[in-house]
């Protein structure tokens, strides 16, 4: 039986809406379909509005795996980062996405929108994308993440 393609729901605010399209179109090559939460244009919006539908995907397991992106990734990062077991790691170079799969297990990659161009943003999905998490000591600390009191 054919594999169904892998649905990535993927959102941005105004600041990140030309680099969502960019990597909308980077997914679709790589086989692998965008779920587009929005936003649809460059008029101005609330990051936050965009952070919670991709993280709460991710936190009920309905998505493995989701990205977002605004002018720094802060903003996305700190909504997404509220919901539980969302791992939301902020990346502006492939070695950083990279480490962010080895070592922290990011289930969403945030992009600063306004501090990558878009060849490095593809070499940043890229990297987080096809690096697989390397367990082991990295579990433990990951579990402890949960130990906030
Ligand atoms: C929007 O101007 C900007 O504040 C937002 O995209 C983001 O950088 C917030 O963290």
């Amino acid at each position: 039986m054919p594999t169904r393609p892998e649905r990535i729901p993927i959102g941005a605010d105004h600041a990140g809406f030309e680099l969502k399209q960019i990597l909308i179109e980077e997914l679709a090559r790589r086989g692998i379909l965008a779920e587009d939460v929005g936003t649809h244009s460059t008029d101005s919006t609330d990051y936050a509005d965009y952070a919670h539908p991709v993280a709460h995907e991710v936190e009920t397991g309905v998505a493995k795996r989701g990205i977002l992106m605004c002018g720094t990734g802060l903003g996305m990062s700190y909504a997404a980062n509220r919901h539980h077991g969302v791992r939301a790691a902020v990346a502006w170079t492939p070695e950083i996405a990279k480490l962010a799969r080895e070592h922290n297990d990011a289930n969403v990659l945030v992009l600063p929108a306004r501090f990558v161009d878009a060849d490095t943003a593809r070499a940043i999905l890229g990297a987080w994308l096809d690096t697989p998490f390397e367990g082991g000591r990295h579990a433990r600390r990951i579990a402890k993440i949960e130990d906030a009191t």
